[in-house]
């Protein structure tokens, strides 16, 4: 009789702690949902802000009037959004990056849609977090081209503009490195993209797709594969697993075997030195994510992408070497391209051509909405106009 009393007192015990927990996590859904669109997790503005840098309208409006500014590049002719365009969710459509006096980088520029989620920043994650990235392409030679920070922050503060902004925003009239990182991340991190079809379907619209983009997601997930990396969690619907991920991508490179056997055949102490050296030669990003981790079995990974807004980011790949994508599907069909370090998910495929056409639907499916910061080009400011 005792024992009884104790489990139905234990049971009742465990129910209270459920319903307090269900109805926490209900009133912060309601509370916090009204501005993440259909399909974004919940819980985006209690999790993927850093305590050290929350979100204010006056900091997000600063960093949005930072990232379509010219002026804060070398010669005024490139800002941000040059290459995070909105009107291609915030990427662009060269297959690598075009800076200051034309000058080409090495990897494509990715649509910076949701990029509050990403756990690293850039194809080999080398910035932990968005206030690091935010002041990077500043001071890089083939994009914004400054010299130093302090140049970029010298002529900040020679416009009234700014000083006024900056001490709206922050309630001192100081402007340095750190509150530009800020401010531009605090205006990244409002650049949600959600409501796709797929996520209307999701949520109970059975029409909101098609037979073709139906089918599609059945060889997404099934035959295809593609859900090994492109996660597709019912709480965390981003299509990516946020892993570094070898899928031959860098061996097409024709530098790229030259350089891994290099650094196949060195020795852990060689590893640091070798590493700097080779990072530099042509070809050299495409060592991926050993670039950042050092370990031998990351050359050529690269971050899973998400792949919401993707029929928008033509080409494709960390290089842009995929013109459509088709050529993606075609390149997966055939596992890869082989190398040391492929990863053990990819095998040849055998998809039909209806299956890769359905796959290539499908993904069009997960174009969704587009934040309202849209700014056209010919409206961004450059240095001619002060
Ligand atoms: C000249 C083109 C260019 C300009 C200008 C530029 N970017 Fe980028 N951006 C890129 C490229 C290319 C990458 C990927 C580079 C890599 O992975 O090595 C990138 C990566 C990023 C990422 C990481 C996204 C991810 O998913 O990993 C963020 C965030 C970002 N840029 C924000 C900015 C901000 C903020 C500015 C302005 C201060 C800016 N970019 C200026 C081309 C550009
Ligand atoms: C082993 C993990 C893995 C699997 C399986 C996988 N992907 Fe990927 N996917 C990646 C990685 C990593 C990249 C970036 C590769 C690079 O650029 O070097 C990528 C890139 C892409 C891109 C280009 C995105 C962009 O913005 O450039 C598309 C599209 C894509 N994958 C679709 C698919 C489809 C469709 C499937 C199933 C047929 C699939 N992926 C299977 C890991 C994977």
């Amino acid at each position: 009789m005792q024992r009884t009393l104790l489990r139905l007192g234990l049971v009742i015990a465990f129910l209270a702690s459920a319903i307090s927990v269900f109805q926490s996590n209900f009133a912060f859904g309601e509370a916090q949902s009204h501005n993440v669109p259909l399909g974004l997790p919940a819980d985006t503005w209690l999790h993927f802000v850093p305590r050290q840098n929350p979100q204010t309208a006056a900091k997000v409006e600063l960093g949005r009037k930072l990232f379509f500014d010219k002026r804060l590049s070398a010669d005024g002719t490139v800002a941000c959004a040059t290459c995070h365009q909105p009107e291609r969710a915030f990427a662009d459509d060269k297959p690598v990056a075009e800076g200051v006096l034309k000058r080409r980088g090495t990897r494509n520029s990715p649509s910076i849609l949701n990029v509050i989620y990403n756990n690293g920043q850039f194809w080999d994650g080398r910035s932990d977090t968005l206030e690091e990235q935010a002041v990077l392409p500043l001071i890089n030679p083939l994009e914004m081209g400054d010299q130093t920070h302090d140049d970029v922050i010298a002529r900040l503060r020679a416009l009234p503009e700014y000083v006024t902004a900056f001490q709206q925003t922050f309630g001192k009239p100081t402007i340095n490195i750190m509150l530009v990182g800020n401010a531009i991340s605090a205006f990244e991190r409002t650049l949600l993209s959600g409501a796709a079809p797929l996520d209307r379907y999701l949520a109970g619209n059975k029409v909101a797709l098609n037979d073709a983009e139906l089918r599609g997601m059945a060889v997404f997930r099934g035959r295809g594969r593609c859900t090994r990396c492109h996660t597709m969690n019912e709480h965390r619907m981003l299509f990516s697993d946020y892993e570094y991920r070898n899928t031959g991508v860098a061996a097409r490179h024709p530098e790229f075997e030259k350089l891994a056997r290099q650094l196949f055949h060195a020795s852990d102490d060689e590893l640091p030195q070798l590493v700097k050296q080779l990072a530099s030669q042509p070809g050299g990003s495409e060592l991926g994510r050993m670039l950042v981790s050092h370990h031998i079995l990351d050359v050529g990974s690269f971050h899973t992408p998400s792949l919401r807004n993707v029929a928008l980011t033509p080409p494709y790949f960390h290089d842009g070497s995929a013109a459509t994508l088709a050529d993606v599907v075609k390149f997966y069909n055939e596992g890869g391209k082989d190398n040391l370090n492929l990863d053990t998910e990819l095998h040849p495929l055998g998809l039909t051509e209806e299956e890769q056409r359905d796959l290539v639907t499908f993904l069009g499916a997960l174009t969704g909405s587009q934040p309202q910061v849209a700014q056209p080009l010919s409206a961004m400011r450059n240095r001619r106009m002060n």
